[in-house]
């Protein structure tokens, strides 16, 4: 790999499995200068990959204005600054506002993909997401807090299409979300799944259904840093009516690309 330049690295450290960062990102986290991490969402197993003389600075504490100055000042010192962020960078990740003032101070930065919670929630539920027949699509999402949502995107409307679901920052929120699916047409006994710490050792998994949801998330204590997966595709019982549900991609009958279809050949 290509020596690190005097630049940001905005990497995706994954959900909370340190092994499940990129090798990219791996390999920048350890050969970077600096470290700056978000200490209350990366695994401190992944910071001890850094070298063992690098600048290891924790962000929770500080305004953006802090986080930003720091690393504009390392890089124009001719360092490299790994700036670690909790799953992927892109989703509510708040890099926008960083990459902004970084383009104000010409800093160049760069940014390395991560696994983002969803998908870790996915994989330990043992689900797919977009299921034949049933879903091709997953919206992704939060429900209105403190933070406004635009008005064209309340979770009401979005769930009006009857998608699978992924509800991000929305665990002290469930009261509200089951209110807005059974306005837009979900009936009480869909399946939600519910995942508190993905991939961590103290993970935590709930399955659930709109009905009870609220009552069972909190006599299960999930109050923070849960992904809330919701729709048919989350139901148990699919995987017995898997036969209903085959995708075109390894149907023996359909073409494509890679392969001829016994039908066509
Ligand atoms: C500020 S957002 C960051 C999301 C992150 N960029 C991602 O791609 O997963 C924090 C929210 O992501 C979700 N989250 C992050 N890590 C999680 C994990 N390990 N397990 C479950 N949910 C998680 C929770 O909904 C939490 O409230």
């Amino acid at each position: 790999m290509k020596a690190l330049e005097a630049k940001v690295y905005i990497i995706g450290a994954g959900p909370g499995d340190p092994d499940l960062i990129t090798v990219k990102g791996n390999h920048i986290l350890s050969t970077a200068d600096v470290v700056l991490y978000t200490d209350s969402l990366v695994s401190e197993k992944l910071i001890a990959r850094s070298r063992s003389d690098a600048i290891i600075r924790k962000s929770a504490g500080m305004a953006l204005e802090e986080i930003v100055d720091e690393m504009v000042r390392y890089v124009r010192e001719g360092k490299s600054v790994a700036r670690i962020h909790t799953g992927d960078p892109a989703v509510y990740g708040a890099i926008f506002e960083q990459m902004a003032k970084l383009k104000e101070a010409a800093i160049p930065y760069e940014i390395i993909p991560g696994v983002s919670s969803v998908f870790a929630s996915a994989s330990v539920l043992g689900a797919e997401l977009t299921i034949p027949e049933l879903t091709q699509t997953l919206i992704l999402t939060r429900v209105e807090g403190r933070t406004p949502v635009p008005e064209k995107e309340k979770l009401r409307d979005l769930a009006a299409h009857h998608t699978t679901l992924a509800l991000f920052l929305s665990a002290t929120l469930t009261k509200k979300v089951v209110r807005e699916l059974l306005e837009a047409g979900w009936s009480e006994d869909t399946p939600v799944a519910v995942v508190q710490r993905a991939t961590w050792p103290d993970q935590k998994i709930l399955r659930s259904q709109l009905k009870t949801l609220d009552e069972d998330m909190r006599h299960a204590g999930i109050r923070s840093h849960a992904m809330i997966l919701a729709g048919w595709a989350l139901d148990e019982k699919l995987i017995e009516k898997a036969e209903h549900h085959q995708s075109k991609l390894y149907d023996k009958r359909f073409t494509h690309g890679y392969r001829k279809g016994v039908m066509n050949q």
